[in-house]
């Protein structure tokens, strides 16, 4: 049967940095180090103010078409999955295209258009819904390009505003793809939530302690629902363990609870359900305590003692070598570039796909035929998770990738610069942007660019 899968990949950052340990902490009075050892961030990515989702998206797809000597009757599909969409009818893959056949003679007449939502897992099920076009063989031998592309701006002040970011990610998705093949097997997560969401508002409204619990909650389900087609996972079956980041911190907590679901070590589970008194089978890779995941029969007092009991375990797990050993090798090499942009939404576990990739890459990793475990979610809530082998070809589709240079050649922000781009990405504020009176701080070159409503 046909391969498909991601045959080739592109990035474009924001080309302004928020440096947060030197930056952002000063300024809000916190400790550098609740963001760089907290959530693991060193920095974020910004728009300039002549960057928008179109543009970044459009100058990714530029170069991912430009690297693979594309045309557009090349490809049959254009998604974009995002989640700062600013047109609730014409979707952003025709402004994009409008772009791009500004510089190509060609058209994208014959391409299927769409957008996809679902907060930061729109992103794989655009690429999903790629794969089964193109396994349908509705493709005509043709490819779908799918852009994952956000502006992850909080209000000020949030507490989600340290992890905000900017960036697009470009993936062509093909028969034969010489990146990566999807398997067909997959696990989803799936609930109606409530803790991060944007009704009719720009900026989310966000509870974010329990954000972080039902990311947990429902990647433990999406994982226990691949296991049910595809078999046991273990730990040493997976290269690497992508997963979407909103922060590092984040990956950390999944992490751990997936690796004790991963390696189901009986004679530990035992002696810690002897401690509690009860099996805690059910909160493997997941949550515990209150909330919709707890059976609601414990008494207070009987959970506290049982979380207590959990977490002296999990920190005990967390200590072990073999788990820090693992967690260095499989999950680290996936945090590198999400580190220094922060939260992409739908481009962030791409990002972290193509940032284990690229580590591969220089330290002369052979890594064709590895396997990766892929976990994305979004809010509201769904995990999905599959598994992708990587192809002979993958150093080629690698070793061009240009996101260092794009993360060094940011412009560092003042805290002050931080607080005017933020008005100008800002729809709720009136703009000058159409009086071309709007600063910017860097300098486009052979590039997309956003000046105004006005054209
Ligand atoms: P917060 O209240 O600012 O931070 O919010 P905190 O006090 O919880 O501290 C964060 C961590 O830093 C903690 O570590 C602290 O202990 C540590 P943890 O206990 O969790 O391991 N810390 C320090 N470490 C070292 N030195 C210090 C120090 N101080 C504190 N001095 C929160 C954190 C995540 C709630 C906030 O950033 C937030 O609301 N973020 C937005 C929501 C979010 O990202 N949720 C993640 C799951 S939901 C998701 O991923 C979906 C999403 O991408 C959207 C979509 O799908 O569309 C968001």
């Amino acid at each position: 049967m046909t391969e498909v899968g991601i045959d080739a990949i592109e990035i474009w950052t924001g080309k302004l940095k928020l440096d947060l340990p030197n930056t952002f902490a000063p300024a809000k009075g916190e400790d550098p180090e609740k963001y760089t050892k907290g959530l693991g961030l060193n920095a974020s990515s910004f728009p300039d103010t002549y960057e928008d989702i179109v543009t970044m998206g459009a100058n990714a797809a530029h170069r991912l078409m430009e690297h693979e000597g594309l045309e557009p009757e090349d490809i049959g599909r254009i998604d974009v999955a995002t989640e700062s969409s600013f047109d609730n009818s014409k979707p952003v893959s025709t402004y994009i295209a409008g772009c791009l056949e500004g510089v190509y003679d060609g058209k994208f007449s014959h391409a299927n258009k769409g957008e996809r939502k679902f907060a930061c897992v729109a992103g794989t099920q655009s690429i999903d819904d790629a794969y089964n076009w193109i396994k349908a063989g509705r493709n005509r031998g043709r490819s779908a390009l799918v852009i994952a592309t956000d502006t992850a701006l909080y209000a000020r002040n949030d507490p989600g505003e340290a992890t905000q970011g900017a960036g697009a990610v470009a993936m062509l998705i093909s028969e034969d793809p010489e990146l990566v093949s999807l398997s067909t097997e997959q696990g989803y997560g799936s609930a109606d939530e409530t803790d991060f969401l944007k009704p009719n508002q720009q900026f989310p409204s966000v509870d974010g302690k329990r954000s972080v619990q039902v990311y947990l909650a429902r990647m433990r389900e999406a994982l226990e629902d691949f296991e049910g087609v595809a078999g046991r996972a273990r730990t040493e079956d997976f290269a690497y363990i992508p997963f979407h980041t909103p922060f590092p911190g984040m990956v950390r907590k999944a992490a751990l609870f997936g690796y004790r679901r991963m390696i189901r070590d009986t004679q530990q589970e035992e002696e810690l359900a002897d401690e509690i008194g009860r099996q805690p089978r059910e909160e493997a890779f997941g949550v515990s305590g209150q909330g919709p995941e707890s059976s609601g029969t414990e008494s207070h007092a009987d959970e506290e003692a049982y979380e207590e009991a959990l977490n002296e375990y999990m920190d005990g797990l967390k200590r072990t070598d073999a788990y820090q050993e693992w967690y260095g090798r499989v999950i680290d090499p996936t945090l590198t570039i999400s580190r220094e942009v922060g939260n992409w939404y739908t481009g962030s576990v791409h990002l972290a796909r193509t940032s284990a990739l690229r580590t591969a890459f220089e330290e002369d990793r052979d890594l064709a035929g590895e396997r990766l475990l892929v976990g994305s979610y979004g809010s509201g809530a769904q995990a999905e998770i599959h598994a992708e082998t990587v192809q002979d070809t993958w150093e080629r589709k690698i070793a061009d990738l240009t996101i260092d240079q794009q993360i060094e050649d940011r412009y560092d922000l003042s805290y002050e610069e931080y607080e005017r781009v933020h008005d100008v990405h800002n729809h709720d504020i009136e703009s000058d942007l159409d009086q071309g009176e709007i600063e910017q701080f860097t300098d486009p070159h052979g590039e997309f660019v956003f000046d105004g409503w006005g054209r």
